[in-house]
């Protein structure tokens, strides 16, 4: 097969490690790419959102399959145009996306098919948002409707925060066209977990948990970023538990797109908040994303024991039901290394050195986020976020070990990264 992949960040240098470990996989590609996704596909220098270039290069080459990484192409329907143009491509089409694209979108469904989540409301006139913050009470959350590159988010401790948040967004235009609209919602209270599952328009086959570290600081401090680190599984992630999220949560989302005639097919990566209830745990639906998680995808591909191009290939031919994945028991953990100033404005163009050291440890990858390979072959951070430093051992605190030994391997004075990922499971 020849295959695609769209995308440049970490995620995607971990699904490009993955492909092209394939036997199915004779040629891989990667639309834009960066410096370490050339080890492993020929980079072609075309923008995520380049869709007529996208579908342009699929067709002359006559790429077997496409995989689509971030959100953006997704939601501007690049999927659709794909299957337009007669090439198969891994992800939802933009009316599916809006399950990520839209957070309306995404509460109204849960409403009609009795998905646990927050309690909310829509509104697109600050009155009507003012009145229902005041009747909801503090805390609570406030959401812009669409894709706001992560920052779209308020949680409110106090209404005087709600009141301020209502009005940035649909009096002063904070989030531009993404604000117009907002769902204000309850403040849940829990420990949040991330599950992934593959989808095929009917059926789905259940991935992995991980737990991901939005703040940027040490104990979960600072401001919100794409991720400081993530790893798989997460033991609160009990079978019994996967076994009710797949029930009360995934599956009634898989029918009811279905029966709407909107079928989700791609990964669904459900944002939950695990509730502690008088009978255990309850898990609640905060937010559906329609990709991999970033640096989620990096500790599921490296505890992946499958090969993932079939799977990936059965979810676009509705073939889950006779597909099935096999995980290494290890836990896989991920350390996000960033540039300096990350997740504000950033210094690019620095060098990085020991990337071979660090990546020589056994059961260590180093995926790059955002690299640049500079004129004399030196690896340049080339974004906010630069590296996924990757361990697979037999325990997270053993695979946070092992992760950490190979950072301290790599020469790079103008990164930084957080030194305590896993801290919950190593806690535990
Ligand atoms: P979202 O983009 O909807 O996942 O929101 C970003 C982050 O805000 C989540 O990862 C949670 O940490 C937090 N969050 C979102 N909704 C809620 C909620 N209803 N209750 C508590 N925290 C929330
Ligand atoms: N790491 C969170 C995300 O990819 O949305």
């Amino acid at each position: 097969m020849k295959v695609l992949v769209v995308g440049s960040g970490g995620r995607e240098h971990a699904l490009c490690w993955a492909i092209a470990a394939s036997p199915l996989c004779d040629r891989l590609f990667c639309a834009p790419g960066n410096a370490g996704i050339e080890r492993e596909a020929e980079c072609v220098p075309i923008a995520v959102d380049d869709l007529d270039g996208l579908v342009r290069f699929a067709t002359e080459q006559a790429v077997d399959l496409v995989v689509v990484g971030p959100e953006v192409p997704l939601v501007l329907g690049l999927v659709d145009r794909l299957q337009a143009a007669g090439i198969k491509a891994f992800g939802p089409s933009a009316a599916a996306a809006a399950i990520e694209g839209s957070k309306g979108f995404m509460k109204d469904l849960c409403a009609r098919h009795g998905i646990p989540t927050a309690a909310y409301g829509r509104f697109s006139e600050p009155g009507a948002a003012h009145a229902f913050a005041e009747r909801m009470g503090a805390p609570l959350v406030v959401k812009a409707d669409g894709l706001a590159a992560g920052k779209g988010v308020t949680i409110c401790a106090t209404l005087e925060e709600a009141h301020a948040a209502i009005d940035e967004a649909l009096v002063g235009n904070a989030f531009g066209a993404a604000g117009a609209e907002l769902v204000i919602e309850e403040f849940l209270e829990g420990e949040e977990v991330s599950f992934f599952a593959l989808v095929d328009g009917t059926h789905a086959l259940p991935l992995a948990s991980c737990q991901d570290h939005k703040r940027v600081g040490d104990g979960d401090t600072g401001p919100n970023t794409g991720g400081m680190g993530a790893y798989s599984p997460v033991s609160i992630m009990t079978p019994a538990l996967e076994a009710r999220v797949l029930r009360e949560i995934i599956e009634p989302t898989v029918r009811g797109m279905a029966a709407e005639g909107n079928p989700f097919r791609g990964v669904l990566f459900a944002g939950l908040m695990i509730c502690p209830g008088a009978d255990g745990p309850v898990p609640k639906l905060l937010e559906y994303n329609a990709r991999f998680g970033d640096p989620e995808c990096q500790v599921l591909m490296k505890r992946m024991m499958s090969d993932v191009l079939p799977i990936l290939l059965a979810a676009c031919e509705g073939q889950l039901r006779n597909a099935s994945a096999r995980w290494y028991e290890d836990a896989a953990l991920c350390v996000v290394m960033a540039a300096k100033g990350y997740p504000g404005a950033v210094v690019k163009g620095t060098e990085i050195h020991g990337l071979d050291e660090a990546a020589a440890l056994p059961d260590v990858t180093v995926f790059h986020a955002g690299t640049a390979r500079g004129p004399d072959g030196t690896i340049l951070a080339a974004g906010g976020r630069v590296l996924g430093v990757t361990a697979i051992a037999p325990t997270v605190g053993e695979a946070r070990t092992l992760a950490y030994e190979a950072v301290e391997r790599i020469d790079w004075a103008e990164g930084f990264c957080r030194r305590d990922i896993g801290w919950r499971a190593v806690g535990r």
